[in-house]
């Protein structure tokens, strides 16, 4: 088969030497459309059987499908054929949404989808349209609303997208992501289209988007440019077929076999020429010395004829091409049966839907590496480079090409399920962009296991910094910010998404420390895709018990208070510096949550809280946080605050802590106090007990 590289090439000798009327007795027109050589109309007509077509009722069709060919042209070499749109649109008859894919197989004729003229244009508001091959997926999302305004002419994203075609093609199907929610904006945007259709016949129309306009136009007659090639005969067998006109026969021209790498120079029975042959890998190229062309049997004849000639520079181009095609169209075929194993993963691990959807959304530094990259900047994941390991992943530290250090996720084992959800949840936690979660850079899905790219946290795990061996004081207000900001980090997660990102594995050892020790909730999401490194193991099997919400082990169902009831862990943590879980100590303390709670109960708290920040100045702001770590550890998970109210509460504390005697918020407290006591109190006295006011009202629930 010719590399489809050729394609469009080839056919200018074609055209220029073809330009014949048809094979004598058969049919040369069907309806308005001419049928040149080597086409044909009818059996034994064309060429190559993978060219004959029929005329059914003026429709010129390809042969046993139902493609219509509107055109041949032999200037450019091209077929013009009707194409079908794949639609999604609401029915307001039965409230619903109905979709209709759209498809194409010239199954193993020698015709191709030109890359090069054609466009994958998917036009809506909110629509995420493919195309899908056996070894490509090809989409585009198109969007409106914010910055995204459809402009008549402007198929960049806003209400239109377009994709290139890959090479190659012969067949696809086109179809939705169903995943969208237009439930909203079906009235202003009742359909989207995915059209696989001729670039040079489309210009975006924004009532493409408000009425019916574009598939009332092409939904008959969608143009879409095919190539086609001279591929099932062998050169040798072309040359010498004399019921046929052999194609390569001009000037410039020559023809190629594309399948064992023999030298056919060598063999001038077999393989003549009469001009200067040059072997090419799967091929030779039989050219003439200037002056001359080539006739039947590879022989240089003086030019006499004008209809033999062809557009020196497309032929000359199409030549060098050709030689090109053939040589990388061997290490093309070696290549692709890997790039076939590559592709499938990636499109298992909904990479497509990722890569398309990170094109289409502009500033999402998000990157999609290469398995050799990954293997480059860890050397090779070399056991050096381990940051920690575990049963089930490893995390390397890497630096990639351009200096930046990473750290490098390789999860040994995924289900089947997962693969499923990953895709979507990449996608999700890498549009996540908060100062306090570390920073998902990128994916390698070439691989049957994904790997994850994160920032690299230089100082440790909050868990190392609290029971650590390294006799540092940690004051109130540094163990209150490590808590207020994880908090945030949580409360974002529950937020920023629909339905929340649960993070499902809140611990001291998933908050990492920066250089400034500033938090970086790590392995949220993920954590449920892929466990685990080496801290996590031993916390699954120790420390289930220490974080886990009861309410979750009774129920199997992880909510937003899951994370709230292992955040209050992480409070008591921060507040006794005790572990979670602690296996050598006695019945009755080996959870620090049972433990703090029963010492609560029994007015004993100030025992079980560490002596390093037990003072008279800090009494209060125990008080405040033990009572709201109380909350967090509630049984009942529906009496837990919200991670957000948590963060709140946190954050007041923080401010109060920083400035004891200056109002942060002036207008909410006055208007808060108002109710309570007059107005002057606040500034005076002993602050303390107004403050204590404020954050009952503003946790009460
Ligand atoms: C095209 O047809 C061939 C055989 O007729 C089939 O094997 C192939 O799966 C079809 N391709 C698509 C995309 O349906
Ligand atoms: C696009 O052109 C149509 C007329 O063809 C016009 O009604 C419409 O307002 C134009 N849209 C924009 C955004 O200019
Ligand atoms: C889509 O959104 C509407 C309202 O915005 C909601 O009522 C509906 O349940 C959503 N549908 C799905 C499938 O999520
Ligand atoms: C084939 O090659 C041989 C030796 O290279 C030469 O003697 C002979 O004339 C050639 N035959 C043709 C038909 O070109
Ligand atoms: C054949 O090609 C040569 C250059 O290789 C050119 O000079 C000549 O004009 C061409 N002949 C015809 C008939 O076009």
């Amino acid at each position: 088969m010719f590399h489809p590289l050729l394609a469009g090439r080839l056919m200018l000798f074609l055209s220029s030497t073809l330009a014949a009327a048809a094979v004598p007795g058969c049919q040369s027109r069907c309806g308005d459309v001419d049928v040149p050589y080597p086409f044909g109309i009818g059996p034994g007509c064309a060429m190559d059987g993978g060219l004959e077509l029929t005329c059914t009722g003026n429709k010129l069709l390809i042969a046993k499908t139902s493609l219509e060919v509107t055109r041949v042209s032999e200037a450019d070499g091209k077929l013009w054929m009707k194409n079908s749109i794949a639609k999604q649109c609401y029915n307001p008859a039965t409230r619903s949404v109905e979709s209709m894919t759209a498809s194409v197989n010239f199954s193993s004729r020698p015709f191709f989808l030109s890359p090069v003229d054609n466009k994958i244009v998917v036009i809506g508001c909110r629509s995420l349209g493919y195309m899908q091959s056996d070894t490509y997926v090809v989409g585009c999302s198109a969007t409106c609303g914010g910055d995204m305004i459809p402009d008549n002419g402007s198929c960049s994203g806003a209400g239109c997208c377009q994709a290139d075609v890959p090479r190659g093609v012969r067949d696809y199907v086109s179809f939705f992501n169903d995943n969208y929610n237009t439930t909203q904006i079906w009235r202003e945007t009742p359909c989207n289209y995915v059209a696989l259709m001729e670039t040079a016949a489309f210009n975006f129309r924004t009532s493409y988007l408000t009425t019916t306009e574009f598939s009332d136009r092409y939904s008959a007659n969608l143009p879409v440019v095919v190539d086609w090639v001279i591929s099932t005969k062998k050169c040798r067998e072309a040359k010498y077929d004399r019921t046929t006109r052999y194609a390569c026969i001009s000037n410039n021209s020559a023809c190629a076999d594309n399948e064992l790498d023999i030298d056919e120079c060598l063999d001038n029975v077999t393989y003549p020429c009469g001009g200067i042959c040059k072997n090419t890998l799967g091929g030779f190229v039989c050219s003439c010395p200037g002056g001359k062309h080539m006739m039947h049997g590879g022989v240089c004849m003086p030019n006499e004829r004008p209809i033999w000639v062809v557009p020196l520079v497309g032929a000359s181009a199409g030549i060098v091409i050709l030689v090109i095609g053939i040589t990388c169209s061997y290490l093309f075929r070696e290549r692709r049966k890997l790039h076939i194993v590559k592709q499938k993963y990636f499109r298992q691990h909904g990479g497509l839907l990722l890569f398309e959807e990170m094109k289409s959304q502009q500033g999402v530094a998000f990157t999609v590496f290469s398995e050799e990259e990954l293997r480059q900047a860890t050397n090779k994941f070399h056991e050096e480079q381990i940051l920690g390991h575990g049963g089930h992943g490893t995390v390397y530290k890497g630096v990639l090409k351009s200096g930046d250090v990473v750290a490098v996720k390789r999860c040994m084992t995924i289900d089947e399920q997962q693969k499923k959800e990953f895709g979507k949840e990449m996608l999700i936690l890498s549009q996540i962009n908060h100062k306090n979660i570390v920073k998902l850079l990128g994916c390698c899905l070439e691989v049957e296991v994904p790997i994850l790219v994160y920032q690299f946290i230089p100082n440790g795990t909050l868990f190392h910094l609290i029971h650590g061996d390294h006799g540092c004081q940690i004051s109130l207000p540094t163990r209150l910010r490590i808590a207020h900001e994880s908090a945030e980090a949580l409360a974002y997660l529950h937020s920023c998404a629909s339905p929340p990102i649960l993070h499902g594995d809140v611990k001291s050892n998933n908050i990492l420390l920066d250089g400034n020790y500033t938090v970086k909730i790590s392995d949220f999401g993920a954590s449920t895709l892929a466990p685990t490194d080496e801290s996590q193991f031993v916390t699954l099997v120790q420390g289930t018990c220490g974080y886990l919400d009861p309410e979750y082990m009774q129920t199997c169902q992880l909510t937003e208070k899951s994370d709230v009831y292992s955040f209050g862990v992480v409070l008591l943590e921060l507040l006794t510096r005790k572990k979670a879980f602690n296996l050598e100590g006695p019945e009755h303390e080996k959870s620090l949550s049972m433990w703090f709670l029963s010492m609560m109960k029994a007015n004993k708290l100030m025992d079980i809280l560490d002596d390093q920040i037990k003072n008279d100045e800090n009494i209060e702001y125990l008080g405040e946080i033990t009572e709201l770590a109380k909350q967090c550890l509630e049984m009942c998970g529906e009496n837990r605050p919200l991670m957000k109210e948590v963060a709140e509460k946190l954050d007041m504390l923080r401010k109060a802590m920083q400035h004891p005697w200056v109002q942060q918020n002036p207008e909410e407290l006055d208007s808060l106090l108002g109710e309570w006591s007059a107005p002057g109190v606040v500034n005076t006295g002993n602050f303390s007990i107004e403050k204590k006011v404020v954050m009952g009202l503003k946790s009460g629930r």
